[in-house]
């Protein structure tokens, strides 16, 4: 093929893939298999590896996300970005009509907009000339994290629109959202690998939106939804007119979005989903009322920081009385225990509740929560719902107050409970059970040694009485491992091969799956990186383990009593003879040294990488993408077709510019 010919294909395979992402994730109406949508998307995918002259950000193939580390830098918004005042009750709403009436002063009634208000995290996202070019979070409200390469990735926002009629450029705003159903994935998912799973829906949105790798992003399966439309040049003077052209040009808007001639048209928008609510397949947490008409709602401006043409009615979190049969005690890995209380089934916001978290001793204590009151529950913002009160009338007589135990409900051994924490903690580490199967869990789980081996199994083999530890692991044998219920030759041979295989996973993620308290895989990697291997750990002392940067008095103190068990040192012991990484990689480390932070910035085409590689290999040698040049910019690593602008502020700021040569000499040869 040609150029001309494969520019023509790359852009008519563009073209029909775009028109079937939106059918499918816009109007969830898919009208090819997937087989035949994957067939496509390969073939433009070889195109465009073939011609990188044509790249485009905006190409469906870019929805993967890329590998390229996002440095979110901060972008003051054109239009601030406002919050809404809140009520919680219809009285209030009143209030809003007949202050707007006042202000207009006629009594004609007002065309509003009723919306859902949905629970996730803003964004705004420009366009300009029908293509995506900005995606920003809501930050302070005047300035937000640029967040574009991860907002590429989800699949409901367009990056090249449809139709006609667009202004040249425009701002919408929306609403980043996750799908209930995924949630519960990711969560269920996150639990298993030993991870703290997200509170709710909106948290795990936020979240995955600030994540440092686009790829990431695109695994996770956001929504979105737009709900405003700004700019210079909009369509109508008609909030709702301008959502009906946003859908037309390929945004995903909501369906429920209702245009209403009164007030009590939206009392009957706000009762109606007050019920319904619980069927949609993602959260909201209330109801959003707008002007229709924009004219009005520039005269009507803004106070402090919300228009006073919009408000939100918001839902109150919905509360059920039940019956409390029991409390029990749970131990966690860590030696925590958490009371847990079970109910008498009941019907809360679309789920049914068995139980619900009392936390420690202080909150049965506050609650004077009892076995067999009668207790109100409620859905919060976390995931198991709490109980918030006791229903005292209902106390049968005679109730005995609630005894917070002193042994260990899983192995008897003493509790303890520091002056300074909530929760109780059993000491006894290597002799309870729960905290046992617990350590050894979090050991394999995929962020850690990534041992395919789930709990049932580790459960399996501490009952067999073949492991009681993690170096015990190391010594399984294959005949151990195939007597187990359920396990045959191959699955036994898979299991000791990912236990060997684990032998390679590097020191910072053995540091990890130690389960050093406190200390997650953000510290693990940061200790991994300052002291390069376990003896240096081990004889730090507090003063230069509190000097590495993030880490507090806690994790240091954690670690220093971590190193005083002997149990812990023995078992360390056995994994370094097992043939466990305890020292980091002096060439990995070398590689990431030799940038040394340096900031580059890209531009231009080049004759032997791709941008993206070039990018990669930036961050790999441990410097640092920009996107744009700066005062602060170390190389400007040009190619050819180097945009002016970017030329003109290199020699202003009087930056050293090296070519695809220089730069690969550079991290073949080290910097100077
Ligand atoms: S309009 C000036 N519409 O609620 C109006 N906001 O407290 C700006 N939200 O930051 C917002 N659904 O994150 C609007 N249909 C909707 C919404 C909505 C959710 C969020 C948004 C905003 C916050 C306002």
């Amino acid at each position: 093929m040609n150029k001309p010919e494969a520019k023509q294909k790359i852009e008519t395979l563009r073209k029909i893939l775009s028109e079937h992402n939106y059918n499918y994730y816009v109007l969830s109406k898919p009208v090819i298999s997937d087989f035949e949508y994957d067939m496509m998307m390969k073939e433009l995918e070889k195109l465009e590896k073939e011609f990188p002259e044509f790249d485009d950000p905006n190409s469906p193939s870019k929805r993967v996300g890329s590998d390229i580390s996002n440095d979110f830098k901060q972008v003051v918004h054109d239009y601030p970005m406002l919050s809404l005042g809140n009520t919680y009750n219809t009285g209030e709403l009143k209030d809003f009509d007949k202050r707007i009436k006042n202000i207009i002063g006629n009594n004609t009634p007002v065309k509003y907009v009723c919306e859902l208000k949905f629970d996730g995290t803003a964004i705004s996202i420009k366009y300009l000339n029908g293509k995506l070019s900005q995606a920003v979070t809501r930050g302070d409200g005047t300035k937000g994290d640029d967040v574009t390469a991860n907002v590429r990735t989800i699949k409901s926002i367009p990056l090249t629109l449809q139709n006609s009629g667009y202004p040249e450029k425009f701002e919408v705003r929306g609403e980043i959202i996750m799908p209930r159903k995924i949630f519960e994935q990711l969560n269920a998912e996150r639990e298993k690998n030993g991870e703290t799973p997200f509170a709710n829906p909106r948290n795990a949105a936020s979240g995955t939106l600030k994540l440092k790798y686009p790829r990431e992003v695109a695994k996770r399966k956001l929504d979105a939804f737009i709900y405003y439309l700004l700019g210079e040049q909009l369509p109508s003077n008609s909030h709702f007119e301008n959502l009906k052209k946003l859908k037309q040009w390929g945004f995903k808007t909501s369906e429920h979005t209702k245009l209403v001639n009164n007030i009590d048209e939206v009392f009957d928008f706000i009762e109606f989903w007050d019920k319904e609510r619980h069927k949609l397949p993602y959260d909201i947490d209330g109801i959003v009322i707008k002007t229709d008409s924009l004219k009005l709602q520039a005269e009507l401006g803004m106070t402090g920081k919300s228009p006073r043409w919009a408000i939100s009615y918001k839902f109150k979190a919905e509360n059920v009385a039940t019956k409390l049969i029991s409390i029990e005690y749970q131990v966690g890995r860590t030696g925590a225990i958490t009371p847990v209380a079970n109910l008498e089934p009941v019907q809360l916001a679309g789920t049914t509740v068995k139980r619900a978290s009392l936390h420690n001793a202080d909150i049965i204590e506050e609650l004077d929560v009892r076995e067999g009151d009668t207790v109100f529950v409620e859905k919060g913002g976390e995931i198991i719902p709490k109980i918030t009160g006791v229903d005292i009338s209902k106390r049968p007589e005679g109730l005995p107050k609630t005894k917070f135990p002193d042994k260990c409900p899983a192995c008897g051994h003493k509790l303890v409970r520091n002056p300074d924490e909530a929760k109780h903690y059993c000491p006894d580490e290597y002799g309870c059970p729960p905290q046992i199967k617990g350590k050894i869990e979090h050991f394999v789980s995929r962020n850690a040694m990534d041992i395919n081996c789930g709990e049932a199994t580790i459960n399996a083999l501490y009952e067999a009485g073949f492991v009681e530890n993690i170096a015990d692991l190391y010594d399984l044998t294959y005949e151990q491992i195939y007597s187990l219920e359920g396990f045959k030759e191959k699955s036994a041979k898979n299991l000791l091969k990912s236990i060997e295989e684990s032998k390679k996973i590097p020191f910072e993620r053995v540091l990890f799956a130690l389960g050093i308290r406190y200390a997650g895989n953000i510290a693990a990697k940061t200790l991994a990186k300052e002291f390069k291997n376990i003896e240096n750990l081990q004889n730090a002392d507090l003063e230069k383990l509190t000097a590495t940067k993030e880490i507090g008095d806690k994790i240091a103190e954690s670690i220093i009593n971590f190193f005083k068990n002997e149990k812990n040192i023995e078992i360390i012991n056995r994994l370094k003879k097992a043939g466990l990484q305890f020292a980091i990689k002096e060439n990995t480390e070398t590689k990431q040294d030799i940038l040394k932070g340096a900031k580059i910035v890209i531009s231009g085409t080049f004759k032997k990488h791709s941008r993206d590689e070039l990018k990669k290999l930036i961050e790999q040698y441990g410097g640092k993408n920009q996107s744009s040049v700066s005062k602060n910019t170390d190389y400007f690593l040009a190619g050819e077709k180097v945009g002016p602008s970017k030329l003109e502020k290199v020699k202003k700021f009087n930056i050293k510019t090296i070519s695809e040569d220089e730069f690969i000499k550079m991290i073949n040869n080290n910097l100077n």
